[in-house]
């Protein structure tokens, strides 16, 4: 649905030239949750601002449902705009206007002038956000996670069929985190909407996205499905950011290793069939084998169930690799150099 194909873009201040992103390809599916993970001066902002064309590109091509939206004239672009929602870290709300006001303002820029039409919009776009009572309260009566729901709303005031989020859960805590996370799955879930969003939290990313890019320097470094990319991180960047989610360093655990040279040293990766199955334990008793773990992490990944161990297989070689092909048969994914 949106498509960027080799876009640069750099900003210029005071004739120096400062770059920003250098050569990025993306491509994201309709309905999908798509994130981008990078550290702070990565190009994130200016990525997602170019979905809406708040910054153009030096270069490169962006489209959108198909069409050029380099080409729009003004008119094109401001009815191309309405269809895409954004919500940001720190909310940008109205001060001076109630909820319902904040949430009816984009609709009245679009032309409505419909009254009861306008309110009735209102009235269904705070219900879905679980807001209804807060209606006339100012923002400063809000908790961050009720103003960020009223972002929300606004961003879905005119039924647009991409939301962008700009670190949209940055300045909430843990678990205002979570709710907000939710709500935006759910919404996801409920109205098909398409959804990108940029963040420094791989937690953000291991919540509710599909698919995950990882920008570095203006690039794009890695991408792929979140479980792929969560369990395989290839990327150093990405590697240190996965490590980072789990309060882990890259050498947990794994001191244990130097106590047998012997011993066949794997990492087995755990999803679907085999988390579901005791393959472990199956494999170390039908072939006579041991297995002494080293380092493990289990968790979910969106909703996939999923988990991964590095162990040592200690016993008779012949044994060690039967039992390794029988986990590989049984659907875990065996590596040797991770
Ligand atoms: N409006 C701007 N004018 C000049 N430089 C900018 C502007 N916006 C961003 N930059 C620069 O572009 C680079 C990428 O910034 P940004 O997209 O905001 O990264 P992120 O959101 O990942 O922190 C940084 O070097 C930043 O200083
Ligand atoms: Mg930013």
């Amino acid at each position: 649905m949106i498509h960027l194909r080799n876009v640069h873009k750099s900003y210029t201040v005071k004739d120096k030239v400062i770059p920003a992103l250098n050569g990025i390809d993306l491509s994201i599916v309709r309905g999908e949750i798509f994130g981008v993970i990078g550290h702070s001066g990565a190009g994130k902002s200016t990525l997602i601002r170019l979905i809406n064309l708040l910054e153009r590109p030096t270069e490169g091509d962006i489209t959108v449902d198909g069409e050029a939206i380099l080409h729009y004239d003004t008119l094109a672009l401001r009815n191309f705009r309405r269809n895409i929602g954004m919500i940001f870290q720190h909310f940008n709300l109205l001060s001076s206007k109630t909820v319902a006001e904040n949430v009816s303002f984009p609709i009245r820029i679009a032309g409505e002038r419909d009254t009861a039409r306008i309110d009735a919009r209102v009235d269904q776009m705070l219900e879905l956000v679980g807001l209804a009572r807060h209606k006339h309260k100012y923002p400063k009566q809000l908790s961050g996670g009720e103003k960020q729901r009223v972002g929300i709303a606004r961003a879905l005031a005119n039924q647009p069929k991409i939301l962008l989020c700009d670190e949209a859960t940055s300045a909430l805590d843990p678990q205002t985190t979570r709710s907000i996370l939710q709500l935006l799955r759910e919404i996801n879930e409920k109205l098909g909407l398409t959804i990108v969003l940029i963040t420094h939290e791989m937690d953000v990313i291991r919540t509710i996205c599909d698919r995950v890019a990882v920008i570095d320097g203006g690039k794009i470094v890695e991408s792929g499905p979140v479980t792929q990319v969560f369990l395989h991180p290839a990327h150093p960047t990405t590697r240190n950011f996965v490590l980072e989610a789990e309060n882990a360093s890259e050498d947990d655990g794994l001191g244990a290793l130097g106590q047998d040279s012997s011993a066949l040293v794997r990492r087995l990766t755990f999803m679907g069939d085999a988390m579901a199955q005791p393959v472990f334990t199956q494999a170390a008793r039908e072939c006579g084998v041991d297995f002494l773990i080293l380092n493990g992490r289990f968790g979910t990944i969106k909703a996939t169930p999923c988990g991964q161990l590095t162990v040592s297989v200690r016993g008779d070689k012949g044994k060690a690799l039967a039992a390794l092909r029988q986990l590989s048969d049984a659907g875990v994914v065996v590596e040797e150099n991770f």
